[in-house]
């Protein structure tokens, strides 16, 4: 089948109902979690819930994930209904409210409200504990080199402003075992590390790192530790108080679907008085973790949407939503990894990675690799190019189908080729 035939097909396949309309429906909710992630038909359901592009194959859903129609119009219902009441619903429900979502996505991550704020991304979240931290002159901090750019920035400007030496480390694509992960951070720390920061999933491998191991170790040298969960609420199953970190941020408008502008600090019992906040907001009661919620004015619309997006994820079920992306993720790195030229730069080992691959191609560079899978096949994704990764990195999505990967290593063994 041609390019243009197979993305014609994949668009008529709007035969198939949506799974919205009708839940799960009988057949599909008896089938094994695993069984479930290997079944086509039902995720044509899905699908069905989603306006896509028909131009392309969208294999990057890691910077913002495309929400199902259905949270889409409740958020504009949301929004409506703000401006219908305007300043009435400001002054009234809208702290009440934000209290409820805050309670639901809580439910959903493993902790209790009393240490959850809604933000608007993992930025803020993370920015907001590393330069709200108390701070000393030559205190040390620990990041990895993987890490996301925003907060390889804000740790530059507190060594900048207060002092702090960053130690960096660099995490190996493919790891023999989590203890040489845990080593690679314990090597870092001295008598002056305050915090330690680690990715649960890395953005550009889709790595997911031993966290709970991590945190164990750190804590028995008295560190902190702050994880970066960007990539990780929606996407597999996360129980933060399992974790037993001090600090977790994630955005939810990357896989929990939630409209754009929507985050999450989790912040340990211990540290909710010491923060500082990034908005000065009065005194509070001890413990309570209002005090670093202050937002100013903001679109309300987008917070009250967070319940609809945990609604729909729900009605897929977490765990069948897991088994899924990786699934699709082992589907396509399996008929890659012992191809000459090809190099898959995310482990093999399906505890250490979910949905999120990363692929290069010996002799082509990320840029033009990602040029010509846009140009000549119609693929959409993103060129990474630092650290230990040279490759495109590759987010599929509840609504991406095997046919769609199908063309996808088609086009690396031709490249490669
Ligand atoms: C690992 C990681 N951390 C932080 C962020 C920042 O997320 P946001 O732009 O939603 O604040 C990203 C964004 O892609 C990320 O991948």
């Amino acid at each position: 089948m041609d390019k243009r035939n197979f993305i014609k097909t994949i668009s008529l396949a709007t035969l198939a109902s949506p799974l919205y309309a009708g839940a799960l429906g009988d057949i599909f909710k008896d089938l094994p979690v695993n069984a479930l992630a290997k079944t086509d038909d039902f995720w044509l359901k899905v699908r069905q819930d989603y306006k896509l592009k028909p131009e392309y194959i969208n294999l990057e859903s890691g910077y913002y994930n495309i929400i199902p129609t259905s949270t889409l119009n409740k958020m504009i219902e949301h929004a409506q209904m703000v401006n219908y009441e305007g300043s009435y619903y400001m002054r009234t429900v809208q702290w009440e409210n934000k209290k409820r979502m805050a309670e639901k996505l809580a439910s959903v991550v493993g902790c209790s409200p009393k240490n959850v704020v809604i933000t608007r991304n993992t930025t803020e979240s993370l920015d907001m504990v590393i330069k709200g931290m108390r701070w000393n002159k030559g205190d040390e901090a620990v990041f990895a080199e993987q890490d996301y750019g925003a907060m390889k920035d804000m740790f530059k400007q507190v060594a900048k402003r207060f002092g702090v030496v960053n130690k960096i480390v660099s995490v190996p694509n493919h790891p023999k075992s989590d203890d040489e992960i845990v080593e690679l951070y314990a090597n870092a720390i001295t008598s002056k590390t305050k915090l330690l920061m680690v990715c649960h999933m890395i953005n550009i491998t889709g790595q997911i790192l031993p966290v709970k191991k991590i945190c164990d170790m750190a804590h028995q040298r008295g560190v902190e530790v702050m994880v970066d969960g960007a990539h990780c609420i929606g996407h597999f199953e996360v129980d933060i108080e399992a974790l037993d970190c001090d600090y977790y941020g994630s955005s939810l408008h990357k896989w929990l679907a939630v409209p754009l502008g929507t985050g999450l600090l989790y912040v340990n019992d211990k540290h909710i008085d010491t923060l500082w906040p990034i908005f000065a907001e009065e005194p509070r009661e001890s413990g309570d973790i209002s005090r670093l919620n202050h937002t100013g004015t903001h679109p309300v619309y987008h917070d009250l949407s967070i319940e609809n997006a945990i609604d729909y994820y729900n009605m897929i079920g977490g765990a069948r939503k897991e088994a899924r992306l990786r699934f699709l993720q082992e589907y396509w790195t399996s008929q890659v990894r012992d191809i000459p030229n090809i190099i898959v730069n995310t482990p093999k080992e399906s505890h250490r990675a979910c949905g999120i691959a990363n692929v290069g191609i010996k002799g082509i560079e990320p840029s033009v690799l990602v040029e010509r899978l846009m140009h000549d096949y119609k693929i959409f994704t993103v060129a990474i190019d630092y650290a230990n990764v040279q490759g495109c990195r590759i987010s599929p999505n509840v609504f991406t189908l095997t046919e769609e990967l199908d063309v996808f290593v088609k086009a690396l063994k031709e490249m490669a080729a």
